[in-house]
């Protein structure tokens, strides 16, 4: 038997994998697991890799990806957000969000250094951290019941070994945009304790109702302790082409870069093709998004609203919805198995995300709407069997 790391031995599947995997015994399931939206890319942006397959187009690039796209990802960051970042040696491109995290994590910190990630989060941050030998310090105050973490909890865990603090908004699983009231707030921590924000930005393609985003990177004093992360996946619904792009000061890009050389080596070179088509053209692909899950959101949260026993606030963003089942009486986990087996829907159990998310549940409404008609159908009868 071969012994394996203790990382490995300590990384846990998720709940998110766990309930996608329970899902698939069953035959008419309907899923509202992952965030895989079944939109399809624009056609222009599936000719573009095919094309470049046909093309033979198939071989290594350089390991922070074509300049054509890095060159192409400026460009569209200037255009939408005003921020610069030079081609050359402050962008470098990735295998998806994910792999650009996890090189960004890789190439600031030390054994031991810690790493603030306030809940509700993401949860493939706390264990990418782990992933570098470094402490993944979750902020998760079960006091705070309405999905928006708190300034000082921050301020609070911040110790002399706090190299950074990751922040993802628009948030996965809430929906949250956060307050540029609080953003200021954790610039100035970052700024007063020397600190770097990791800004996960996947979901900023996806707000509705015009809530005003805007990059952490772009307030006075930030840019140069801030490390953008980004991709293609929500906004084009390029999920499994893996284009990711991280924007940042050039020591940090620099040294992912060779960190890259001995990870993937580069992004799939078909799907860089694909993403200067996508970012780069003036047509914008994806524009039919935002109206789409606009539909979707008000489908899903109409339903939800109108199941005694459920409540939940419509999203600021993205394609999740937090259900709360406080009035159940159920632990999410509990909430979420037992309506797999009764109703076979399958949703993530709030307490993925942190303490402070146990009394809801997380429904990813990727998918058309007579599909998610019939989960609200089915959550509807699985409450009624409860008799509360
Ligand atoms: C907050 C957040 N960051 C990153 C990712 C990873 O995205 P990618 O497909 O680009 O790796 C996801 C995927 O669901 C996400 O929700």
């Amino acid at each position: 038997m071969i012994r394996t790391s203790d990382i490995a031995n300590g990384i846990q599947t998720s709940f998110t994998r766990h309930l996608f995997n329970l899902a698939k015994q069953y035959d008419d399931v309907i899923d509202f697991t992952l965030g895989d939206p079944d939109v399809q890319p624009h056609q222009a942006i599936k000719d573009a890799a095919c094309a470049a397959i046909q093309q033979g187009k198939t071989r290594y690039s350089q390991n922070a990806g074509l300049l054509e796209l890095r060159q192409t990802i400026h460009d569209y960051y200037l255009r939408k957000e005003g921020l610069s970042y030079t081609p050359e040696n402050e962008i470098q491109v990735s295998v998806g969000a994910m792999e650009g995290l996890y090189l960004a994590l890789l190439a600031m910190l030390n054994p031991g250094d810690e790493v603030i990630i306030p809940a509700p989060y993401y949860v493939n941050y706390t264990q990418m951290v782990a992933m570098c030998h470094a402490v993944p310090v979750i902020v998760d105050n079960p006091e705070v019941k309405d999905l928006h973490y708190r300034l000082e909890d921050i301020a609070a865990a911040i110790t002399p070994k706090t190299r950074a603090i990751m922040i993802n908004t628009p948030g996965n699983p809430t929906g949250v945009v956060l307050s540029q009231e609080l953003l200021h707030g954790i610039a100035d921590l970052a700024i007063k304790h020397d600190l770097v924000v990791i800004s996960d930005e996947v979901y900023k393609c996806l707000v509705y109702n015009a809530t005003e985003w805007k990059s952490i990177a772009s307030f006075e004093g930030m840019r140069e302790r801030t490390v953008i992360v980004n991709s293609l996946s929500k906004e084009f619904c390029m999920t499994g082409y893996r284009i990711g792009y991280v924007l940042g000061p050039s020591e940090v890009i620099t040294s992912m870069t060779k960190l890259q050389e001995n990870v993937a080596a580069c992004a799939p070179l078909p799907s860089q093709y694909a993403a200067i088509e996508a970012l780069g053209s003036k047509e914008d692909y994806s524009k039919d998004m935002v109206a789409i899950f606009t539909e979707r959101k008000n489908c899903i949260v109409e339903g939800i609203q109108s199941i005694e026993g459920l409540s939940c606030l419509p999203p600021d963003a993205t394609f999740y919805l937090m259900v709360d089942i406080t009035k159940t009486g159920m632990t999410s986990v509990d909430f979420a198995m037992e309506l797999l087996k009764a109703v076979h829907v399958a949703v993530v159990p709030g307490i993925t995300y942190g303490k402070c998310c146990d009394n809801y549940i997380r429904i990813a409404f990727t998918r058309e709407l007579d599909y998610i008609r019939e989960g609200v159908r089915r959550i509807n009868q699985f409450m009624k069997s409860l008799s509360l």
